[in-house]
């Protein structure tokens, strides 16, 4: 056992390019794409909240707006609800704002993962925090990041989420090369790999959108080059801190099996789309029975 501080912080970094959603991002940040009826980046500030960091710093850049406002009160749209009586859309409307306490700063240029979560050091200080990407949705019935919280109080390291992909697609990801802990149910990561061609590969074991990290991070991302698209990879500073003995050294993985929904891509995304509206309350019934029968009619 450490005597680490308790995490209390999440860093959510939503200032990349968005390029793979051109000309939707144009002018708007993918985290803002709606997800059924929320923008991502709600569900993923939610989980934040739900495993009790309710101080959120996002990183932003450019088209901050829609974030900020997302999450500020509307008040002529609330007083109309409230006027018309419209308490479940009141409700959600400010469902947003009620989360907890959301801090913006900008990143400047988007120069890598890595660069967004420097941006945090003044806010975070010398204190373990948690990173979220807005892109990559875990479903809040399959709690990942109070087991990844457990375990770096435990370890006093830095944290990752694993997956198990299949092998031919993991150069779609970060690869983790990993050590079993004896009657631990999380691994020791020997070295990460960032999108490795298949046959170079230490496994099949990707790094998702989730991490607990230990503030040595910073110092070590502040000594980190620009890598692999000459961006500065959060990936390299872990490779670092992974080989690293001693105070804040060490990365452990946890590995996830729960449900997850990419929505990174134009693919995953309608897929995480389609898959929650069918699981919703409201609209599942009807989708589902939609979904059969426009499926029964495409061509085999
Ligand atoms: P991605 O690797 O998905 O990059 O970033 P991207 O720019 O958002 O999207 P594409 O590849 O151009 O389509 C993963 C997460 O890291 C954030 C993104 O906002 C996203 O949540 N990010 C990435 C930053 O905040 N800053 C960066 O410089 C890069």
């Amino acid at each position: 056992m450490t005597s680490a501080p308790r995490v209390r912080k999440a860093v959510i970094p939503a200032a990349g390019l968005g390029t793979r959603f051109l000309p939707a991002t144009k002018a708007m940040p993918k985290e803002m794409l709606p997800v059924v009826d929320k923008p991502a980046i709600q569900y993923v500030v939610q989980e934040a909240v739900n495993a009790g960091l309710d101080d959120v710093l996002m990183i932003t850049g450019r088209n901050k707006r829609a974030l900020e406002d997302h999450f500020d009160r509307v008040p002529v749209t609330e007083q109309l609800l409230a006027d018309k009586g419209d308490t479940e859309r009141l409700a959600a409307v400010q469902l947003a704002t009620d989360l907890g306490e959301i801090h913006y700063v900008r990143q400047g240029d988007p120069k890598g993962l890595g660069h967004a979560v420097l941006r945090a050091k003044t806010h975070v200080g010398n204190e373990p925090f948690a990173v979220l990407l807005g892109d990559d949705l875990i479903d809040e019935r399959d709690p990942l990041l109070t087991t990844m919280i457990d375990v770096q109080a435990k370890t006093g390291g830095s944290v990752i989420a694993l997956i198990e992909v299949e092998p031919e697609k993991i150069s779609a990801y970060g690869c983790a090369d990993m050590s079993v802990i004896d009657g631990e149910d999380y691994v020791r990561v020997n070295q990460l790999v960032e999108k490795p061609a298949v046959a170079d590969a230490p496994s099949n074991l990707a790094v998702i959108g989730r991490y607990v990290l230990h503030p040595s991070v910073f110092e070590v991302l502040e000594n980190t080059p620009p890598g692999r698209g000459n961006e500065i990879q959060l990936t390299d500073a872990l490779q670092t801190l992974a080989t690293r003995d001693g105070e804040g050294g060490g990365v452990y993985g946890v590995v996830f099996r729960g449900r997850r929904y990419d929505t990174g891509d134009k693919l995953s995304y309608l897929k995480a789309v389609v898959t929650l509206a069918c699981e919703s309350e409201d609209l599942g019934a009807d989708l589902r029975a939609w979904l059969g029968e426009y499926t029964a009619r495409l061509p085999k």
